[in-house]
């Protein structure tokens, strides 16, 4: 079987790496290296040159996400799907997502939302642009599903961005931008909508709230999701030690004519 250019990850049991399969060239760790060619399959599992056994097997989002070279700070999937059902989204949504950035939220839109769904992503930052693009088409063609086929990426100011320009009435508006803020100074929002906004800082926080209150949003929530691991074995069952604090903050909204 041919497995060349694709994405897996490579776990030795202490650490994980994510590569593409190159035929013929060497994947080194700390606990010794393995051949490309060696892979048969995937998942499977090979022996390094230490005697070490490795796992290969294809990422799941949260592995990528995680792995990847990426380049502005991203949504960690903690918050995704906390994300995804305050922007109340299924598979036929028409959606604009306000920062692209790296492009993490991108892509798990992108793998949720269908045919029959839009999808706009807008980024003042055109090389950020272009990463994600790279990113969101890197990991989905490792797989052969139903993805949504059209990504419309706007690279634009927020500020200045006029939302009649787009033929669509949205159904969500995702926002991961310093100034979310800056959209209702050239926007009016006449239909039913929600709108979520990720925002690290509680005074950032405090002024989109005073701006969607402003603009007649109601059922305002603001909060934050707090992910605790556990460790489970034989006789330990307690917390673990280390968790990530804070990300980011999640404030939703609807507009309900
Ligand atoms: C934190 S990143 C978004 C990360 C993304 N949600 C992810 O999960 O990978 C913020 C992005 O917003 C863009 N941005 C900041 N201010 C903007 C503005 N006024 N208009 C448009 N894009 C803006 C930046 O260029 C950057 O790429």
């Amino acid at each position: 079987m041919d497995f060349e250019n694709r994405l897996i990850v490579i776990s030795t049991g202490n650490k994980k790496y994510l590569s593409v399969v190159t035929q013929g060239q060497n994947f080194i760790t700390n606990e010794g290296k393995i051949e490309f060619d060696q892979i048969k399959s995937i998942p499977s599992r090979i022996e390094s040159s230490t005697g070490v056994i490795f796992s290969i097997y294809a990422p799941s989002y949260k592995e990528f996400i995680l792995l990847m070279k990426r380049g502005p700070q991203i949504i960690y999937p903690k918050d995704v799907g906390s994300i995804i059902v305050s922007a109340n989204i299924n598979s036929k949504s028409k959606v604009l997502e306000i920062g692209t950035g790296s492009g993490a939220l991108t892509l798990f839109l992108s793998s949720i939302l269908g045919h029959d769904a839009k999808f706009y992503s807008l980024d003042v930052n055109k090389k950020n642009q272009y990463r994600a693009k790279k990113t969101i088409s890197r990991y989905l063609s490792n797989y052969s599903t139903d993805f949504i086929k059209d990504i419309n990426f706007i690279n634009q100011d927020l500020s200045g961005f006029q939302i009649d320009t787009i033929p669509i009435n949205f159904d969500s508006i995702i926002t991961d931008v310093p100034e979310p803020w800056l959209f209702f100074d050239s926007n009016q929002i006449n239909n039913d909508l929600h709108w979520v906004s990720y925002l690290p800082s509680i005074s950032q926080v405090s002024r989109i709230t005073d701006t969607l209150e402003e603009n007649q949003f109601q059922d305002i929530e603001i909060k934050e999701v707090i992910e605790r691991e556990w460790t489970v074995r034989g006789k330990i069952s307690r917390p673990k030690h280390s968790m990530v604090g804070h990300t980011g903050f999640i404030v939703s909204a609807r507009n309900i004519l």
